[in-house]
């Protein structure tokens, strides 16, 4: 189940701010998160999974853990609950958590990972999972979880292309229930269905979801199914989306993004959501940014 406190922007939570009026008509309502993070004591670029990652090129790890903390900070000044796994020597892609599974009614759909460099992680995942009372249900087929599985309203969006198989598309179908609609990548720059899609109000209905993307990122059939389920979609610039824009993080009102995607931030305060600007440049160097270092816990 999803969770139902909410906070607002005066910091109001639980009952009071879920029976008092939320403001000016159309004011956007949060609802309290559960995050899971991991601290990327351990990051660096040392392989090659996708073109953002030149493991030529130095790294500053203790700059990413300050860039990482400045986007944990933020989650805990909006109110929501961050929970945190140990980071492992030798898995320095593990800062991103999104790819630990995906978890919906208290089920944590294990991941599987495409390449070896990182499959140690999907059991280490698990591991934590299984520790913090979710059951967890190990995957048969490649999937690399939230970052090719966002839940919006009551379907599924899932990609494929790159990382996730169909296999896995049907697997967690049957796992959770839910209509899963499976979208393909097309552009190797956005490996991940969360570098090219952003889910702005997750746990309304799916007659008022909202997401944001880039439609180039899709082949034509699924930007057909994107523009038919989402006639009110937020359409994202290249140049946003180029310096992971789209991987953000919404919890109805404040949106979470990268400080570079200033075009995104106004499209989204246009639209009377709160667009909060965060710098991770660092992370971007292995590819990820605010929505690959958070995984949401959805019990
Ligand atoms: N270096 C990582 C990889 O290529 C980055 C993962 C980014 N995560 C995400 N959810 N998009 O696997």
């Amino acid at each position: 189940m999803a969770e139902t406190t909410t906070t607002d922007a005066a910091g109001r939570s639980g009952a009071e701010a879920a029976s008092a009026p939320q403001g000016a008509p159309g004011e956007r309502t949060s609802t309290r998160r559960s995050y899971l993070m991991c601290r990327p004591e351990h990051f660096t670029v040392s392989y090659r999974i996708n073109p953002w990652m030149h493991p030529a090129a130095p790294t500053d790890t203790a700059l990413a853990v300050r860039q990482w903390q400045s986007l944990y900070d933020t989650f805990v000044g909006l109110g929501h609950d961050v929970h945190l796994i140990d980071p492992a020597p030798g898995l320095p892609d593990m800062v991103y958590a999104a790819n630990g599974g995906f978890t919906l009614d208290g089920v944590a759909y294990g991941a599987r990972f495409a390449h070896e460099q990182r499959a140690a992680e999907g059991p280490a995942y698990m591991r934590w999972f299984a520790e913090h009372g979710f059951r967890v249900a190990q995957p048969e087929y490649v999937n690399e979880g939230e970052g090719d599985f966002m839940l919006v309203g009551d379907t599924i969006l899932a990609g494929r292309g790159f990382r996730s198989t169909s296999g896995s598309h049907a697997e967690a179908s049957a796992l959770f229930g839910r209509e899963v609609l499976s979208l393909t990548l097309v552009d190797p720059r956005f490996y991940h269905l969360d570098t090219a899609l952003a889910v702005l109000d997750p746990l309304t209905g799916d007659a008022d979801a909202n997401v944001a993307y880039l439609p180039h990122a899709f082949d034509e059939a699924s930007r057909r199914l994107l523009a038919e389920r989402y006639p009110n979609a937020v359409i994202v610039s290249d140049t946003d989306a180029a310096v992971l824009g789209l991987n953000s993080i919404s919890d109805g009102r404040n949106v979470v993004i990268s400080s570079r995607a200033r075009g995104f931030e106004a499209q989204l305060a246009e639209r009377g959501y709160n667009p909060i600007g965060v710098d991770l440049s660092e992370l971007l160097l292995g590819g990820g940014g605010v929505k690959c270092c958070t995984l949401e816990l959805r019990r």
